[in-house]
């Protein structure tokens, strides 16, 4: 694959598809505002898109900024939280917002932003692509099954993480890397399904080396139990 093609391709196909979800700003519009991606990536760790919306909706209503959140009341956070599970998670948003207000705005870097509570590798890195439009590569599942599909990788998770982590580097563009990592999940979330991915509408098929070999929906592989 040179990873050159697909950006573009990927992104062009954005523009038409995005999904609209309340926490993005609209294809091409450059950054949204760190808080709410913040917010909104601390939501969806182990939680549906279908399922956060209500509750993203909901908790920038109450708290539009982080300084709102950082004065809030731990139990009406907890309330609000109450469905969407695994509290370690509200209890660290609390934590975070209330670090973030006290340094006077989130971090702009990665490492900065990864020594908050309860941001890891991963949301750092989204948070410095969509929020600072920085070109950091953002792995989800989604996106692992995307690059294991497009290179044909056939070794089975989760030895072969590190090495899809390699290839979905080889595909971050510098012009609109936020953009792009959004693509990356909406491609997997609605095309690049797990069971019958709909090749037939993929703005990526011409590259797809599983594709190719009919083996799209066989990929990503797990070691046999
Ligand atoms: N899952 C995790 N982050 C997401 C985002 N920014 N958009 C859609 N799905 C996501």
């Amino acid at each position: 694959r040179d990873g050159s093609v697909i950006a573009p391709l990927l992104l062009g196909w954005y523009d038409r598809h995005a999904r609209v979800l309340p926490w993005r700003v609209p294809p091409g519009a450059g950054v949204a505002d760190p808080y709410r991606v913040w917010l909104s990536e601390i939501m969806l760790q182990q939680t549906t898109v279908a399922a956060v919306r209500a509750y993203f909706e909901r908790f920038t209503a109450l708290w539009p900024t982080v300084d709102a959140l950082a004065a809030a009341e731990d139990a009406q956070v907890m309330g609000e939280w109450a469905g969407l599970g695994y509290y370690a998670r509200a209890r660290n948003l609390l934590a975070c917002a209330r670090a973030v207000t006290a340094a006077g705005g989130f971090p702009t870097t990665r490492e900065g932003l990864q020594a908050l509570p309860g941001i890891g590798p991963y949301t750092a890195a989204a948070i410095s692509a969509i929020a600072y439009d920085q070109p950091e590569t953002v792995v989800d599942g989604n996106v692992e099954r995307v690059v294991a599909r497009l290179f044909a990788v056939t070794e089975p998770m989760p030895g072969v993480k590190p090495r899809l982590r390699d290839l979905a580097a080889t595909l971050t563009p510098t012009q609109r890397p936020g953009d792009f990592a959004q693509a990356m999940m909406d491609l997997g979330a609605t095309i690049c399904t797990p069971r019958s991915p709909a090749c037939g509408i993929c703005p990526l098929i011409d590259h797809c080396a599983a594709r190719a070999q009919g083996i799209a929906a066989d990929l990503p592989r797990r070691a046999p139990k």
